[in-house]
């Protein structure tokens, strides 16, 4: 597990291997819009202030991965224990 910071609301969730980060920040309040849910469309794109996603979307280009500030949350995840998102 590790955790999410909702920045604008400073909620922290945790999330679990069972949840997304999409899913866990949608119960702590986020209103993000989806739509594949697979890391396919884009819909989902969220601004990564702090931590370093897993990206597991095939949308990102080698540098986009690299630079870490955005990531897609219906499918990626996190190689840092704590993650904090602009929602
Ligand atoms: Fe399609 Fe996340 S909902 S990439």
């Amino acid at each position: 597990p590790f955790e999410v910071e909702l920045a604008r609301t400073g909620t922290t969730v945790t999330v679990t291997p069972q949840l997304s980060v999409l899913e866990a920040a949608r119960r702590a309040g986020a209103t993000t819009l989806s739509s594949c849910e697979q890391g396919v469309c884009g819909t989902c794109e969220t601004t990564v202030l702090a931590g370093v996603p897993d990206h597991r979307d095939t949308l990102l280009a080698d540098h986009e991965r690299a630079a870490g500030d955005c990531m897609f949350p219906c499918v990626s995840r996190s190689c840092t224990d704590r993650l904090v998102l602009d929602l």
